[in-house]
């Protein structure tokens, strides 16, 4: 087990009728204005918005809001918000909706204390040295924002998609309710399902972990949860129980938890962030589904061993000792098979990416890491275009 640090200050309220929660927690905080973020309607039309407002009200929380962004989210409107919340000296921005309204919500907060702009940091690398405090009302189990230290930003103009990783992205409180998520459509919650699968699995498939038998088990744990919660949540939207399990799965699976001791190279995540760059219509876990099993395939010779371990733990395909490969292959297939029955898409084709697009892509891909994409083997142009081809 490597050395490590795990310090998660994010304060969870979790179930049913936690939204009403929302004003007494902030005030009991000390906050006094709020700037409210939210998305393209969704929490307009579920009831979640008047809700919040109701909460923040009844507890003399001032707010002012900001509709609006939309899934794979624009610099453009963040920079709306920075203005607002300054405008409206607002000392907590609360983010209602799904990964890409908090991830608005964290560079709003960081424009709007630091005042600089929001993609100086995620072009430059730099981080910021403070924030505002950002809550987070979560309605979407996926990505895990509402307790990470990461933001993903997308430059509208440059077609560009970047994160910014600092601890003082985490936000300070996040108020979970599953029921909030029922109405989320299947394809989202598929594509949930994936982006929480893939936040525990890109931890847990690295070359750099040692020996870590505790983490391992959890991370396993997690995995066959959310599968088996998965196929309840896409059966019946209003399966509270599933629904739990994903909204706390997505937040235990991207704040560290199920990766303590291994190191984190997220190489999947790198490639799939130029995708939904090239094409923004592109859903970060759809483009996820499509490039994870090719991925493994190409990596898998590098440590059979332990794709094997993930295929007969996790999958449960028998373990072939003479023949790790075997079992790790044969996990592969049975994963690619569990994404397509939960409606999700395996070729890249589905997503409108065409061979032409592939010697683009992966130079972007290059160019925005700086260098090859660190895996088991580094991803130049030419592996990059392998996996592409793997995922046709
Ligand atoms: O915009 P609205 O109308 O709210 O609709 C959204 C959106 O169309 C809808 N939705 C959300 N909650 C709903 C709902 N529809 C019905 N009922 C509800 N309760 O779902 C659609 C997708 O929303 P979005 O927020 O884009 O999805 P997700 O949570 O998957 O976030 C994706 C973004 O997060 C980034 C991704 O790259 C992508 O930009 N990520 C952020 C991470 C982080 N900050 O830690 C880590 C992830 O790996 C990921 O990269
Ligand atoms: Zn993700």
């Amino acid at each position: 087990m490597n050395d490590f640090t795990y310090h998660v200050p994010t304060k969870f309220v979790f179930g049913r009728g936690s939204v009403d929660e929302v004003g007494d927690e902030l005030s009991a905080l000390g906050h006094t204005c709020a700037l409210v973020v939210y998305g393209q309607g969704s929490v307009v039309r579920t009831g979640t918005l008047d809700r919040v407002l109701t909460s923040l009200d009844r507890t003399g929380v001032r707010h002012a809001q900001l509709g609006g962004v939309r899934p794979n989210p624009e610099v453009g409107l963040v920079r709306d918000g920075v203005a607002a919340a300054r405008a409206d000296e607002a000392d907590v921005v609360l983010a209602v909706g799904g990964g890409s309204v908090i991830d608005s919500a964290k560079a709003i907060a960081m424009g709007a204390a630091t005042g600089r702009d929001p993609w100086e940091f995620a072009s430059t690398g730099t981080r910021p040295d403070k924030t505002l405090p950002v809550a987070t009302v979560l309605t979407l189990a996926a990505s895990g924002s509402e307790t990470s230290n990461s933001c993903v930003l997308t430059n509208e103009e440059t077609k560009e998609k970047r994160g910014i990783t600092s601890e003082t992205n985490r936000p300070r409180i996040s108020f979970l309710d599953p029921e909030n998520t029922y109405t989320v459509s299947k394809f989202q919650t598929g594509c949930g399902i994936v982006d929480i699968m893939m936040h525990t699995l890109e931890r847990y498939l690295t070359p750099e972990g040692g020996e870590s038998d505790l983490t391992d088990r959890i991370a396993e744990g997690l995995l066959i949860a959310v599968r088996d919660a998965g196929r309840r949540a896409i059966a019946d939207p209003r399966d509270y129980e599933a629904r739990a399990t994903l909204m706390w799965a997505g937040s235990v699976s991207h704040n560290d938890y199920t990766g303590c001791g291994r190191k984190r190279l997220f190489p999947v995540h790198k490639l799939e962030h130029e995708l939904s760059a090239f094409r923004d219509e592109i859903a970060h876990g759809a483009g996820l589904s499509v490039l994870f099993p090719a991925w493994a395939e190409h990596e898998m010779p590098y440590d059979y061993p332990r794709f094997a371990q993930f295929a007969n733990r996790v999958l449960g395909v028998e373990m072939d000792f003479e023949h790790p490969e075997r079992t790790a292959r044969e996990g592969i297939r049975t994963l690619r098979r569990f994404f397509e029955e939960i409606g999700m898409p395996t070729h890249l084709s589905q997503l409108g990416i065409k061979p032409e697009n592939y010697e683009k892509l992966a130079a972007n891909t290059v160019r925005t890491v700086n260098g090859p994409v660190k895996s088991y083997s580094p991803l130049d142009e030419k592996a990059i275009i392998e996996i592409y081809r793997l995922a046709e």
